[in-house]
């Protein structure tokens, strides 16, 4: 057999340079890999922006466990069910805000499970174990003296349920006021609440804030560090007549607690909080860059105020547009996850998210073409491949003949995959780390396509030992973005169920490789079509 020269440099692309490491967020550890998504506001129903942080969340904490198997995973996820937000939506459907919520809280739990989002606690703020924890938290801000009754002025955004001072507000085209930040319209209230000397904590906020690990993207921390030069007292209640469907102040039941307050403590309920908090602090808040002002200005200087450590990271994502809007509700351009499930499945959808979505500091465009564009690559690389190194016309043929043609881009390729996995996913370079895997498989196709093992006087061995190993690796490696998909993937390659760890997605080179063992696990594969054709 001869291969042909070109093959051993044209088929594989040189190795790239590993990014920077920031190996202690997923390195063994006793502490368990506390990570969170934000709690879903329930005034309406989820839509694929809502998708985005489950996966993306889903993601890391696969990846902490694909990591470090050992390291206990604390994975939260909930629906932010009180304010007046919701107050009005359950009123404008005529029905009771309990039974509202109850019901809209399940399509969001049903979401992440038709995602194979693998929470270990769905929280909702209407459960009386939240409660008890908003309470103590409360009573341990009064303890530090940090609150105290006052009045308050400014203008208040329903739609963002946060105060905005004079300086942040705008008239718009239409002669509305609005909020600059976010678009949305606000009205003048006054009124007596309880406040917050959120300042007090500027000089602690800041120098959180300068850990390089504790804000990323890197470009959010600027934006985080001038909220914090310039905080104010913050209103942390709303008086009851106003806001009615939410946690009473302990000891003032004419003052409902602030839903944002009452939102991020959820963080801390789950953990069994105020009995227990073990698990604290958060390794990764992900949170939408919209909603990054509450987890990474206010909410560390109320976990100083209660004696508890701030979070070791937020994470903040872009968002997903649709015709270059954000989707919302109100302009009616949001994709449904559900759908766009029906069609693609969950993990081709999970793949688009994150393969398209997940460099973080840009907002993506939801767009059919490049979904579909995204499926078809996954079919004709995962599944072509797949499809090749099982076919029994090629199989049969392994171990007849074998070139020791040296192909050292390849095997470089194979064994540094997984190092620059890690690199990426350590640095949230999530786009980048699908790419890894995703190359990894074409390039092998690339390889089975230059050798042609199909035909009579050529190599079946080196072409599929090489996309075994591809496929076998990239699946491991696989294994946070499509978990049901890799896992159908290494089954029908018949790898074992136990060697399918970080420690197995290695290669070692072809010295000691039996051929013929292999020959005979690929033809234990299984049948199958692990992208089939969509129906249009
Ligand atoms: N309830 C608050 C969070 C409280 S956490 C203590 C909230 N809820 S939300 O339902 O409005 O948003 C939840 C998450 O979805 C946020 O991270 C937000 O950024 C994200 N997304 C909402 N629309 C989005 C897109 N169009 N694209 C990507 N994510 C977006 O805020």
């Amino acid at each position: 057999m001869i291969l042909r020269s070109s093959i051993s440099t044209a088929c594989c692309r040189p190795v790239t340079r590993l990014p920077r490491k920031n190996l202690s967020l997923y390195s063994p550890s006793t502490k368990p890999f506390f990570v969170t998504t934000p709690i879903f506001y329930v005034n309406a129903s989820p839509h694929i922006g809502h998708l985005h942080s489950l996966v993306l969340t889903d993601v890391l904490a696969r990846f902490a466990k694909l990591r470090s198997p050992q390291r206990k995973v604390i994975f939260t996820t909930g629906t932010d069910e009180h304010g007046l937000k919701i107050q009005q939506a359950a009123k404008a459907q005529g029905v009771e805000e309990g039974e509202f919520c109850a019901r809209v809280s399940q399509r969001f739990r049903d979401l992440a499970d038709r995602a194979n989002v693998g929470y270990t606690d769905f929280i909702r703020t209407a459960e009386p174990r939240h409660y008890r924890a908003v309470e103590h938290f409360w009573n341990r801000l009064v303890e530090s003296g940090d609150v105290y009754k006052g009045t308050h002025s400014g203008w208040y955004s329903i739609s963002d349920e946060c105060f905005y001072s004079e300086k942040q507000i705008r008239q718009d085209e239409s002669g509305k006021i609005v909020a600059i930040e976010t678009g949305n319209e606000v009205v003048w209230e006054e009124e007596e609440n309880w406040k917050f000397r959120l300042p007090r904590y500027r000089e602690r906020l800041l120098s959180w804030a300068d850990r390089p690990e504790s804000i990323h993207p890197l470009s959010m921390k600027s934006f985080v560090t001038s909220q914090m030069a310039s905080v104010e007292d913050l209103s942390i209640s709303r008086p009851r007549s106003r806001v009615r469907w939410g946690v009473p102040v302990p000891g003032d039941p004419n003052q409902t607690i602030y839903v944002w307050v009452d939102a991020l403590i959820n963080y801390l309920t789950v953990l069994g909080y105020p009995a227990s908090a073990d698990g604290w602090p958060v390794d990764v808040h992900v949170v939408g860059k919209d909603i990054i002002k509450f987890h990474a200005v206010h909410w560390p200087a109320l976990l100083m105020s209660a004696g508890l450590e701030p979070p070791r990271q937020v994470l903040s994502h872009a968002h997903w547009t649709m015709g270059k809007f954000k989707m919302s509700k109100s302009r009616g351009n949001v994709v449904d996850p559900i759908a766009a499930m029906d069609k693609y499945g969950p993990e081709p959808i999970r793949w688009y998210l994150m393969r398209e979505g997940g460099s973080l500091p840009d907002d993506s465009d939801f767009n059919l073409d490049q979904l579909n564009a995204n499926y078809s690559v996954l079919a004709q690389q995962f599944g072509n491949l797949l499809n090749r190194v099982t076919s029994p016309k090629i199989v049969q043929k392994m171990g007849s003949i074998t070139s020791h043609h040296p192909l050292p881009d390849f095997d470089a390729a194979l064994s540094s995959a997984r190092d620059r996995v890690e690199g990426f996913m350590s640095n949230h370079q999530i786009t980048k780390a699908c790419e890894v895997i995703l190359n990894l498989i074409a390039d092998a196709n690339k390889l089975v396509t230059d050798m042609r093992p199909w035909e009579a006087n050529n190599d079946a061995t080196i072409p599929v030992l090489y996309a075994y190993q591809a496929l076998r690796i990239s699946g491991i490696l696989a294994q946070p973005f499509m978990p049901v998909k890799s896992s159908e993937m290494l089954d029908r390659l018949a790898v074992d169920p136990t060697q399918r760890t970080w420690n197995d997605a290695t290669w070692t080179g072809r010295s000691g490789f039996d051929a013929l063992a292999l020959k005979e696990q690929l033809s234990r594969s299984l049948p199958g079509s692990l992208f089939p054709r969509l129906n249009p």
